[in-house]
């Protein structure tokens, strides 16, 4: 085990929070501005600085395009090979292109996400090999990363939001930035957490159904559709991890169709001059629908994580 390696990182975080244009309770965290674009970036700096100190020769990871992308990224700052596992013709064409540019080697999968993260963790987390590192978010390494995106909210607007929207994949990220801000609270830098809410994409909602329907274990979507490619996902490996960040915040879970993610993409990008990927737009397609059903005040502090950059998906009809 090599005891003296210097993190591996490329300046990611201290992304903007951009107060709304139309109403100055309501807040966009733009993680777009991250080195590769996307909030991955957070916790690839630590995931990859591990695999540098265990001594990996590679690194691996099953994605929708943005891990990968900042995988490829941190890997090549490392000076490790990056293996990449994709669902064929799924995969945002800026992502894809991210990945190819900074050397990593692609696979494409016959199927969706959940099949190529099968794969991933048939070959690689179950066989575990100190020399192939798996990235994926069963790495905790990864969420310790996310969860500074808490932080930053904190020292940004100097106390704690009412709500904090994230869009919903694999699930992860709004565990990550929920163990964030419990952990302020636990060393008692403030005394109250927001609530999370999470936003997932009507046709790949599995754990807006899962919450729904009080379940214990997951409603899993089998073929996941939704314009937002980022969050196509039917079994999100986190779904336990992130319905604990909701209900343990007294939060909840939202629904959006694409038409609504387009609507609120484009709102974003005209009236705020905020340029996000699809997922990215989720969150404030997700806070139209809290505030129509009186499940959030327009008076309450919000703030809504906009998870990736628009270069990352040029092809999005709107
Ligand atoms: N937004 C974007 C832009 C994403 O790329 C992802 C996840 C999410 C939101 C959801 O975060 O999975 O922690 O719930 N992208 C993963 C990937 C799955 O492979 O790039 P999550």
């Amino acid at each position: 085990m090599k005891k003296d390696v210097e993190p591996v990182s490329l300046g990611e975080g201290d992304t903007p929070l951009i107060p709304s244009k139309s109403n100055r309770r309501l807040f966009v965290k733009f993680e777009g501005a991250n080195p590769t674009g996307s909030f991955k970036d957070r916790g690839m700096t630590l995931a990859v600085t591990i695999a540098k100190y265990i001594g990996a020769k590679s690194v691996v990871v099953a994605s929708t395009g943005n891990t990968s992308a900042s995988a490829a990224a941190y890997a090549a700052r490392a000076g490790l090979e990056c293996l990449v596992y994709l669902p064929k013709g799924s995969v945002a064409r800026g992502k894809l292109f991210q990945a190819l540019l900074h050397g990593a080697k692609v696979v494409e999968v016959d199927g969706n996400f959940d099949e190529a993260l099968e794969e991933v963790v048939a070959r690689y987390v179950d066989k575990a090999s100190r020399h192939v590192y798996p990235l994926n978010s069963v790495n905790p390494w990864r969420l310790e990363g996310q969860k500074t995106i808490a932080f930053e909210i904190y020292q940004q607007l100097g106390f704690v939001p009412d709500n904090v929207i994230v869009p919903v994949g694999n699930a992860g990220n709004i565990y990550a930035i929920w163990k964030g801000f419990r952990e302020l609270r636990e060393v008692g830098v403030t005394d109250r957490v927001p609530r999370m809410i999470g936003v997932q994409a009507e046709g790949a909602s599995p754990v807006f159904k899962t919450w729904l329907a009080k379940a214990d274990e997951l409603v899993p979507v089998e073929r996941p559709y939704t314009v937002a490619t980022a969050i196509k996902i039917g079994r999100p490996v986190n779904w336990l991890k992130a319905l604990t960040a909701v209900r343990e915040s007294r939060g909840f879970m939202l629904s959006v169709s694409d038409a609504m993610i387009v609507e609120a993409l484009k709102t974003l990008a005209r009236e705020e001059g905020i340029g996000v990927e699809p997922a990215s737009a989720a969150p404030l397609a997700g806070y139209r629908v809290a505030v129509e059903q009186g499940l959030i005040g327009r008076d309450e502090t919000t703030v809504l994580i906009a998870t990736g950059h628009a270069l990352k998906d040029p092809e999005v009809k709107f």
